[in-house]
């Protein structure tokens, strides 16, 4: 898909329109328009097996506390199972729920015939242990992908339950064909929810990838040498135009919400405005990686669905 190219007529001294400086600009990888697509595929998937096995799909999204934007994400995630026909199984618990309440209520959904898929919401309040917890979902039902299980399988590279938002961004790229196979992949960011995992599925598409972190020195540096540039680190406007190489992929994992004189918005980590006449592809905040990473937790219970019933 070739970028587009916007055209901006300067005008002459004496006022006649005589120059056409172009200025590339980036096209989208419109994350949002992907995730609608691939929700209207899961919803007729859905239909047939649910007519099949005579039950839909279950998740259950289990929230502590009263973060706003867990909040906000935990109701995006139950209106898109809605939306699907995935059944949603959510409870939402005070912030001083006890860590053995929450095992208690794992391990009963672990047994739960009508649930396929299991996701604590991240992060917890302080006194919760979340490895923990996350170690107890049944690895069958953990659709985050966070289970060792799970991050053993993606390592070494057998099929299983992923992590959605690497997922979500490795379908993105798939879906603009964007080329993996020997190009540079630089992923800022190393945690578990996405930096380590998205470097090793990009390792498994055939990307040279590094890691680059808070820690790294001469980020800019690191961050130039990407073909596929990846930043997910919840730092606002962290990677600017010179950070990015000509017509490199930019990819901005990261959400903020920031307060300034205009209001509150969401930003990425990405300055957009700049790096759009240096790349040749960028995602957008909101509406680039993620709708992808609630698609994918959609496709990942379906998944488990279906393994569930593959076995049975
Ligand atoms: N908090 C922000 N993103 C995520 C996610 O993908 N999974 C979980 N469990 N918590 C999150």
């Amino acid at each position: 898909m070739p970028g587009t190219i916007k055209t901006e007529f300067i005008p002459r001294q004496e006022g006649v329109v005589l120059n056409r400086i172009p200025t590339p600009v980036a096209s989208l990888l419109d994350g949002k328009a992907l995730a609608h697509k691939i929700q209207a595929e899961l919803a007729t998937r859905i239909q047939t097996l649910q007519s099949q096995f005579g039950r839909a799909p279950g998740l259950a999204v289990l929230m502590v506390g009263d973060n706003p934007a867990s909040a906000a994400y935990v109701r995006g995630k139950e209106r898109a199972c809605q939306k699907v026909g995935i059944a949603s199984f959510g409870q939402r618990f005070p912030t001083n729920t006890s860590q053995s309440e929450l095992s208690q209520v794992i391990a009963a959904l672990n047994q739960d015939q009508q649930v396929d898929g299991i996701l604590v919401q991240l992060p917890l309040p302080d006194h919760l242990d979340a490895n923990a917890l996350l170690y107890e979902i049944d690895p069958d039902k953990d659709v985050d992908g966070l289970h060792p299980l799970n991050l053993g399988r993606l390592l070494r590279g057998e099929p299983g339950l992923h992590s959605c938002t690497p997922a979500g961004v490795m379908r993105l790229l798939q879906e603009y064909q964007i080329p993996l196979v020997g190009k540079q992949a630089v992923v800022i960011g190393r945690s578990i929810l996405v930096g380590k995992p998205l470097a090793l599925m990009l390792l498994a598409a055939g990307s040279t990838v590094t890691i680059a972190h808070s820690q790294s020195h001469d980020l800019s540096a690191i961050a130039r040498t990407a073909d596929i540039l990846i930043a997910a680190t919840g730092r606002p406007g962290l990677v600017s135009a010179e950070m990015v190489k000509p017509k490199a992929v930019v990819v901005d994992v990261g959400i903020s919400r920031v307060e300034d004189s205009t209001g509150s918005r969401l930003v990425g980590d990405v300055d957009f405005n700049a790096v759009q006449s240096v790349a040749q592809f960028v995602t957008p905040v909101p509406g680039g990686v993620g709708p992808m990473t609630v698609a994918m937790l959609l496709d990942n219970t379906l998944w488990s669905f279906s393994q569930r019933h593959k076995a049975s």
